[in-house]
């Protein structure tokens, strides 16, 4: 795995396979890496994972499992059959169900796509980590201990907001362990609901691998311009 290889990951958060090939179709230069989440998937299933696959992108499938260790296991021996790049869980699953779900997605010939925890969503703010999940921990603390339940799991990375990535290396140590950071604006530009944002360049120099970028690309007048804007600060720094 080449954990120095950083890419721009784009959250194709459309509810329509019509919609999310119109916007692929812009791109004629080069061919992004795309996330699918919840909102695509449960309403086109597996084939437009096939389509944007047969079209050349690679793809997160991100469906954040969180059950228990059976159902995610055998849910991600489903999934394997995909030829998806990444997939995820959440990590509040526990490290059984974390070392479930890598067993079901690793396939006969011992291939798998890359497995991801997410750690805290970045929606979520301190207030809500101590006053709603009753955690007392400080954010910081919270995914560092889940990061290292990732790896112990045997997981390749998590997903984390770039201003916990340091956090994460620093916990799990030396080796092979991504961070795939949304939460991600440009400078100039309004949050939305997230709340532990980074500007591109930021989240490069705090140490994500990967960022995941949804609005400020997908409801920019021009995306292909704001995805090479975020190519540019991501990846030229
Ligand atoms: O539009 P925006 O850039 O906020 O999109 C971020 C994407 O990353 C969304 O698809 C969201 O579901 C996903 N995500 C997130 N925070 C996490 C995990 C995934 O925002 N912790």
């Amino acid at each position: 795995m080449d954990t120095t290889h950083r890419d721009v990951i784009i959250a194709c958060d459309f509810s329509s396979a019509a919609e999310t090939l119109a916007f692929l179709d812009k791109f004629t230069g080069r061919k992004p890496f795309v996330k699918i989440g919840m909102e695509l998937y449960y309403a086109e299933g597996p084939s437009i994972v096939r389509e944007i696959k047969r079209r050349g992108h690679r793809i997160f499938l991100d469906l954040k499992l969180h059950d228990i260790p059976n159902t995610v296991r055998k849910a991600m021996k489903v999934l394997s059959c995909l030829d998806v790049d990444m997939t995820n869980v959440h990590a509040a699953g526990g490290v059984q169900m974390m070392k479930a779900a890598l067993e079901g997605l690793t396939r006969p010939d011992g291939s798998r796509p890359m497995l991801i925890a997410v750690t805290q969503l970045t929606s979520t703010s301190p207030q809500v980590l101590h006053e709603e999940l009753l955690i007392p921990e400080t954010m910081e603390d919270t995914i560092a201990t889940y990061a290292r339940n990732a790896a112990a799991a045997g997981l390749d990375g998590v997903v984390c907001s770039p201003l916990e990535a340091a956090a994460v290396k620093a916990a799990v140590g030396a080796g092979a362990f991504f961070t795939v950071t949304p939460g991600i604006r440009f400078a100039d530009a309004a949050a939305d609901d997230q709340v532990r944002i980074a500007t591109p360049a930021n989240a490069a120099s705090l140490g994500s691998d990967f960022i995941v970028v949804g609005r400020p690309v997908t409801q920019a007048d021009d995306p292909v311009a704001a995805y090479e804007r975020c190519v540019n600060e991501f990846c030229g720094q």
